[in-house]
């Protein structure tokens, strides 16, 4: 096979990218592991930049995020039984969507589907070549016959756990590592969400974020031991605990009921340097991880997507490769500036095990801070809704 762009990893980052560069003329192949079903049988996080929806617009498949997804003017962040607001609209002028990654995923294979999109689901032993050459390629199995695609490019799209990231030569890449010492126990409920808006917890008893999907699915996670075992948390131990973690006026109008979802993720920061090896170019979870808190996940895989997406639509239009060979650089700084706020955001609304009673002081006084002073409420709004490409 022959392609301009071989795109590794058919979740989100790799299908917008897909989707894009086919509304440029630009030709891609998306070599995915899994199937599409499980694919779109992760659950992820729900909250998106205007970035990501102008993106989406862009793409031709906004339609249904549109009719379906929340714009929320703000989020309530709560400590004990205090709650205030930080207005996103007023302080930044920009909302952001409240709409499930799972539903971005399966908009965005639509959208290629319909496009006659190349995806080939179920590959396996996917191995780069040449990337420091002019002629790349990439090998792989399906249904046991080894293939091979000759490209231009190589986008390594393929998560935390793909190929791509350790195709580029240890003595060249650089990474850079943070495990927070717990977990996110998060459920999915058929039940009204508890507030219109977010409302982030913290408590002396843990973490906990109510969010929701729509009127009638409501998202909640409360920190957990990273060693706890989702089965070993009943429905009603999970409820007894976030009602302990949120304001007892909001907990008191908590509607609950069966769980249908129930599963632990561990937290992570991580970073790898550079973003790109001669005609390789990582996105998304390929090369950077947040930890959930602020949900920069998604977003900051994005906004990889927007930098190499102009890259090389401007490559291919007008023969420039400024952006191709900038995009490390420009990706990264963005990239970084998400996983401070990831890590702040994270930092101020944990209890750590090894935590004194002076430190939950300082993120009580912080809490305070940012309750009381717009300068700071202006910077966590602008980091909230998403810091420009
Ligand atoms: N070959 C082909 N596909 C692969 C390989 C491989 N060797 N390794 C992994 N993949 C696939 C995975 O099965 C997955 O579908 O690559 C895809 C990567 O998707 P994600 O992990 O979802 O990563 P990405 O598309 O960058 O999405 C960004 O935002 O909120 C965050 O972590 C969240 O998924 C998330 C992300
Ligand atoms: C979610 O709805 O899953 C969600 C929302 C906000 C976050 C993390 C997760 O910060």
């Amino acid at each position: 096979m022959k392609t301009q762009v071989a795109i590794i990893g058919g979740g989100p980052s790799g299908l917008l990218l897909s989707q894009l560069l086919y509304t440029q003329g630009i030709d891609s192949i998306v070599l995915e592991r899994k199937t599409k079903d499980y694919v779109l049988g992760r659950i992820r996080a729900g909250v998106l930049e205007q970035g990501l929806v102008q993106m989406m617009e862009e793409a031709g498949c906004a339609d249904r995020m549109k009719a379906e997804g929340f714009p929320h003017d703000g989020t309530e962040i709560s400590y004990g039984d205090e709650i205030f607001r930080i207005d996103f609209a007023e302080l930044t002028g920009t909302p952001v969507m409240v709409y499930g990654q799972t539903e971005v995923t399966r908009d965005l294979y639509e959208a290629r589907e319909k496009s006659g999109g190349q995806i080939e689901c179920n590959v396996e032993d996917v191995v780069i070549h040449d990337a420091k050459s002019d002629a790349p390629f990439v090998t792989f199995t399906q249904d046991g016959q080894e293939r091979r695609i000759d490209c231009d490019y190589i986008a390594g799209c393929d998560g935390f756990h793909g190929v791509s990231r350790k195709t580029i030569p240890e003595t060249v890449r650089k990474e850079y590592e943070k495990v927070y010492p717990f977990g996110w126990l998060g459920v999915l409920s058929e039940t009204p969400p508890v507030n219109h808006e977010l409302i982030y917890a913290n408590s002396d008893r843990g973490f906990a974020l109510c969010s929701m999907r729509n009127e009638n699915l409501s998202r909640y996670y409360i920190q957990c031991p990273i060693s706890d075992d989702p089965n070993n948390w009943s429905d009603e131990a999970f409820w007894e605990e976030l009602k302990r973690r949120i304001p007892s006026d909001v907990a008191a109008k908590l509607v609950t009921g069966p769980l249908i979802e129930k599963s632990i993720a561990p937290l992570r920061s991580f970073v790898c340097e550079p973003m790109q090896y001669g005609r390789l170019f990582l996105c998304g979870d390929a090369a950077h991880i947040v930890p959930p808190t602020g949900a920069k996940g998604l977003n900051t895989a994005a906004s990889d997507v927007y930098y190499l997406y102009h890259a090389l639509t401007a490559f291919y239009k007008s023969g420039s490769s400024d952006g191709i060979e900038g995009y490390s650089a420009k990706a990264l700084a963005r990239v970084w500036k998400a996983e401070r706020f990831s890590w702040w955001f994270s930092s101020l609304m944990h209890q750590y095990p090894d935590q004194t009673v002076f430190d939950h002081k300082m993120q009580i006084a912080e809490l305070e801070f940012l309750r009381s002073n717009r300068a700071a409420q202006k910077a966590m709004a602008e980091n909230y809704v998403g810091l420009p490409y």
